[in-house]
């Protein structure tokens, strides 16, 4: 109709809004503030004339719930730099503020204490809507709740719980095309709480860890920030560990995207191994896990060609010989004091014959069994998806009897950090189907 207030798409601008001074067919003509433009109406969207200036504070308030629509509003709630402070929520009725994370933790909490029912709270969204970032948020508002006065030398369960995120996210985050730092495994926290609903333990418990990454990236998506971050990290480790260029991987190099504008991976090198210090896991052991970080990168670089025998295989040249080599080295690792059962020993020789054979067990003999290159370069990503994901698993642990956990705790509130999703036009998929993804 001419006269309303329209929406149209603009090349540089993305939405610019006007007003229609004219209608030909499917077309209108719309005069916006720096210019005018013809578009199509059936890809211009109504513009609410009574949209407030400053927003709205919930989008289901929106008179028109469109992109252009959603994108207003959150310029306007931007550009406003409204402070949340958990202050304000405790004890305020669910609606009764702005939305916001910390009225559903509020919410959650005050429910727990006054019905004595422990609460889950559950984080759905597609990927990089901020399902993590809520997460961290829930678990600063519980915390806030929750939390005792601890000294300054011990540190408490809510500290440890926060600052155990940069270790998780180190080695199960990837960039991936929708975010940058995109969950690739599935969180569910536990906080338990005393009678007096105060923290008394927690619990970290993951699942679906996208094995398939550590061998196979496409562009634009990176493989986990863990193997980026070591290959930038202080020159003695770079050479310790026989790093260098990212590009120099084939478990890096199949996609083109190796470094991030906003993310120094050298920075975070050194971060990820200050909340190590902070979680509770020895130099040692953070020896132990980069040797297995790195381990994994030259194994990735070892190719098969053909054996002596028939359908056999062998590592093609001496490239692949020292990848080898150095992986095995890397692999073999023994403290006293400490027993990691995911590491072994191993040497050069054993390796590339697990690489290159296969043994079946029957129940009169063991048969050995040559395998072709194809087939060894088969078993070398599959050793690498396995021993990552041991990895992890093995961090899990690790910082969950850092924590501690309160086996008599009277109740809990638990937070899933869903496995984030990809809403495609067409192929829909839910969070059950990357099932076979992570396998
Ligand atoms: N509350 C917030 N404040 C500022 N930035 C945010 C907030 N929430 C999300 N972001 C931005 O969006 C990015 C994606 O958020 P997040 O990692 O939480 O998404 P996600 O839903 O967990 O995605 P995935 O399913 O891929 O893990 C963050 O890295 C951050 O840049
Ligand atoms: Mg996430």
């Amino acid at each position: 109709m001419i006269g309303s207030h329209v929406w149209v798409e603009d090349p540089d601008d993305a939405w610019l809004d006007g007003e229609v001074i004219e209608i030909n067919g499917e077309e209108i003509k719309v005069k916006c503030t720096a210019k005018t433009v013809v578009a199509k109406t059936s890809s211009s969207y109504p513009k609410d004339p009574e949209f407030p200036e400053c927003g709205v504070d919930d989008m289901t308030k929106l008179a028109y719930l469109h992109e252009p629509g959603v994108l207003q509003n959150l310029k306007c709630r931007y550009d406003a730099n409204e402070i949340y402070v958990m202050q304000k929520y405790k004890g305020a009725a669910l609606g009764e503020l702005s939305p916001h994370p910390f009225a559903v933790a509020d919410s959650a909490y005050r429910q727990m204490i006054n019905e004595g029912i422990s609460q889950a709270i559950l984080v759905s969204g597609e990927s990089g809507a901020g399902k993590t970032e809520s997460t961290k948020m829930l678990m600063r508002y519980l915390a806030y709740m929750g939390g005792r006065v601890s000294n300054a030398e011990e540190r408490s369960v809510e500290q440890k719980v926060l600052e155990s995120n940069p270790v998780l996210e180190a080695f199960g985050n990837a960039k991936t095309v929708r975010n940058n730092n995109s969950s690739r495994f599935g969180k569910f926290v536990e906080i338990q709480f005393d009678q007096r609903g105060r923290i008394s333990g927690a619990a970290i418990r993951t699942y679906l860890l996208e094995r398939s990454r550590v061998c196979q990236v496409s562009d634009p998506e990176r493989n986990y920030h863990c193997f980026y971050m070591l290959c930038s990290a202080r020159k003695e480790d770079v050479e310790k560990y026989k790093l260098g260029n990212p590009r120099t991987f084939h478990y890096l190099n199949q996609s083109n995207c190796i470094e991030l504008d906003a993310l120094n991976d050298s920075e975070e090198y050194i971060a990820t191994r200050r909340a190590m210090d902070v979680v509770g896991i020895s130099e040692e052991e953070q020896d132990a896990i980069f040797r297995v970080v790195a381990a994994i990168l030259h194994l990735g670089n070892v190719e098969f060609s053909k054996g002596q025998e028939t359908d056999a295989s062998e590592p093609k040249n001496d490239k692949s010989r020292f990848h080898l080599k150095t992986a095995a080295e890397l692999f073999i690792c023994e403290w006293k004091t400490s027993n990691m059962p995911l590491l072994f020993r191993c040497d050069e020789k054993s390796l590339e014959e697990s690489l290159c054979k296969r043994v079946f067990v029957t129940r009169d003999e063991t048969i050995t069994k040559a395998l072709d290159p194809n087939a060894a370069a088969l078993s070398r990503d599959a050793l690498a998806k396995i021993v990552y994901s041991k990895l992890f698993d093995w961090l899990v642990e690790k910082i969950n009897v850092a924590i501690g956990q309160d086996k008599e705790s009277k109740f809990l509130i638990g937070v899933l950090d869903i496995y984030g999703f990809e809403s495609f036009k067409t192929n829909r998929c839910l969070t059950g189907c990357h099932l076979p993804a992570c396998l």
